[in-house]
């Protein structure tokens, strides 16, 4: 089926992701103003949650009702997927009644079978390998705050989990240069790291990751599933703690970021959490703007295509 899906970052072009991006940004203005956009009535979205969220079902359940549409939520526990019904029946069936799909859940392969046969977008809202919704929103913020990130440093800090290995993704489709600092083991996927070895290192101190940086980010040690490891992450990792020391060694108008949830002062300090001039809360509010513009795209596309 040739259907424009949303898995990964690499299923659109750098300018296309561009383009998002600024149209998120005036989707961001327009919402501002008070001046509603409801381009898409009628539209009905599907939204399966295996795991946890707060920010990505409102700010797609919001940003879907702010479209003119409605957004369903499905969780496995409440349909038959949770009785074991196969994946791809499901997206058969769903797919021929709603527009679009939103999919939060373990394996990365359920993402790519449920897109595989779905007639409607699919969108990868965090599997266990990426969240590319959340890197829509840190690019939208970068650049509301300090212009185009081509070229630039970025350092990501600590478990080289799905943030990480999007964020290897956007440093090569948004045009940075990345640095990783982790221990050793826990180091993001092998093949991403070799496919974009012309722009991504891995260092093992932190300090000398985050040297002249434009952007630090980090995440939590234990991702959604990891809960057990919890102990054993955080002695690992605790020396990559997003701190105001490391701080001190990035450019001097570095940004930091974090997906959020946030533990403070295990991943990320107290202090860097709750500054007044941390843009961590724009970030998390990008999610609704730069998804409308992710949505205002799938839903276009399927109405044209
Ligand atoms: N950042 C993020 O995806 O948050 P939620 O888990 O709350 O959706
Ligand atoms: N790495 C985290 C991101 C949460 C938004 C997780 O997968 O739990």
């Amino acid at each position: 089926m040739n259907v424009q899906h949303f898995r990964s970052l690499l299923d659109f072009s750098p300018r296309e992701l561009d383009a998002l991006i600024d149209r998120a940004t005036e989707l961001k203005a327009l919402h501002r103003s008070g001046q509603p956009s409801p381009q898409f009535p009628g539209s009905v979205m599907a939204m399966i949650f295996a795991k946890s969220s707060t920010r990505t079902r409102v700010s797609f359940e919001a940003g879907m009702a702010q479209l003119g549409g409605h957004a369903m939520f499905l969780s496995p526990g409440d349909t038959q997927l949770g009785r074991g019904e196969p994946i791809e029946d499901t997206a058969r069936v769903v797919s021929s009644m709603v527009d679009v799909v939103m999919i939060r859940t373990f394996g990365h392969d359920i993402v790519e079978r449920f897109a595989a046969h779905s007639s409607v977008p699919v969108i990868n809202a965090l599997t266990d390998d990426f969240h590319p919704c959340q890197l829509l929103a840190d690019m939208q913020t970068y650049r509301e705050h300090r212009g185009s990130i081509v070229g630039k440093r970025v350092c990501w800090l600590g478990d080289g989990n799905n943030m990480c290995n999007s964020y290897i993704n956007a440093a090569r489709q948004f045009d940075f240069e990345l640095h990783i600092a982790c221990p050793e083991g826990f180091a993001p996927r092998a093949d991403l790291l070799e496919a974009n070895a012309d722009r991504v290192t891995v260092f093992s101190d932190p300090r000398d990751a985050a040297r002249d940086a434009a952007l630090l980010v980090t995440d939590v040690w234990a991702s959604m599933g990891q809960e057990e490891e919890q102990a054993r992450r955080a002695a690992a990792l605790t020396p990559y703690q997003l701190n105001e020391d490391l701080l001190g060694v990035a450019a001097t108008d570095a940004l930091y970021m974090h997906c959020l949830p946030a533990h403070r002062d295990e991943e990320i300090s107290a202090g860097l959490m709750d500054a007044p001039d941390t843009v961590i809360w724009d970030e998390a509010e990008n999610r609704l703007h730069a998804q409308k513009a992710l949505l205002e795209r799938l839903l276009s596309g399927a109405r044209e295509g």
